[in-house]
């Protein structure tokens, strides 16, 4: 069975599938219709980009099919003016209401998730979720062991960081690690897989994740203590229990903010070395 299938009453030939091929597997010998070259198969990564960029909805791919590959709808193109305020306009949360977050909303967000570009298509992204009250509140104390560990062991990057004060919030309930989100989302793959790539593609999933969080009036924040103690603190990584073979590569919390945000505050002015 060839990967591609071409319903040849609608193909006209045009040959953009083969020109948008990232691959470069699919020809169009002697006016013929689009085909794959046999030897050059094994490389397909199964992006999908032959059933998207076909504009008469020809082309079938065994790995995403057709039916399966629903059109865009020009009526939800947002505009620039509205794509701008979006991205400028998120924040990242810290005091978030006390409401849970449903497993479908969350189970909608990973889906848009999972459109994020990943190195080769490999979409190796795991997830874990966390919901649970008594494990997230469990990783809040852990904290104050880790800061207890990391000034004991470290001092030089825990005078650097202030992480004396923190310890001493934190051993007031002061949720430094979590703030009181009621979910941890935990981007994990495998640690042999292209490490470097996993690391993007997970920062880019989560950064796909937050907006879509955002555009459905939830909100996020990255947990980056919690990221350096999935990795780094035997405790934590106990407690995340990911597959033993897999690294956490990014931690967002989720959830309901308490408040609105009605400016856009500043950012440095970027630094562009233009050639
Ligand atoms: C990799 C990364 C780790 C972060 N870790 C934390 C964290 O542990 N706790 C926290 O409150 N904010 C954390 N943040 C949020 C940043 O502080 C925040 O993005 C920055 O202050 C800018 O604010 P804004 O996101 O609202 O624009 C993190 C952000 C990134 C990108």
């Amino acid at each position: 069975m060839p990967i591609i299938s071409i319903d040849q009453k609608t193909c006209n030939k045009c040959g953009i599938c083969a020109l948008e091929c990232p691959r470069r597997i699919i020809v169009l010998p002697d006016g013929s219709f689009p085909q794959v070259v046999a030897e050059l198969e094994a490389t397909c990564n199964a992006c999908g980009h032959c059933v998207a960029v076909c504009p008469r909805g020809s082309l079938s791919h065994r790995d995403s099919p057709l039916k399966s590959s629903p059109k865009m709808e020009k009526g939800l193109v947002v505009n620039p003016e509205q794509v701008e305020q979006f991205l400028k306009g998120r924040r990242s949360a810290r005091v978030f209401k006390d409401r849970p977050v449903s497993r479908e909303i969350i189970t909608r967000l990973i889906e848009d998730a999972r459109y994020a570009p990943t190195g080769h298509n490999l979409q190796e992204v795991e997830w874990l979720v966390i919901d649970d009250k008594k494990e997230l509140a469990r990783i809040e104390e852990l904290g104050i062991e880790w800061l207890e560990w990391v000034i004991k062991n470290l001092p030089k990057v825990a005078a650097d960081s202030n992480l004396e004060e923190k310890l001493e919030r934190q051993k007031l309930k002061h949720d430094a690690f979590l703030r009181g989100a009621p979910v941890l989302i935990v981007a994990h793959a495998n640690k042999s897989s292209l490490a470097s790539l996993a690391g993007i593609d997970s920062a880019n999933a989560l950064s796909y994740l937050d907006l879509a969080a955002n555009s459905l009036g939830l909100s996020t924040c990255w947990a980056g203590y919690v990221y350096i103690m999935a990795n780094t603190f035997p405790p934590v990584k106990e407690a995340l229990a990911l597959p033993e073979d897999h690294a956490a590569y990014g931690c967002m919390m989720l959830g309901y903010n308490k408040f609105k945000y009605h400016r856009i505050p500043c950012r440095k002015e970027p630094k562009i070395i233009w050639r």
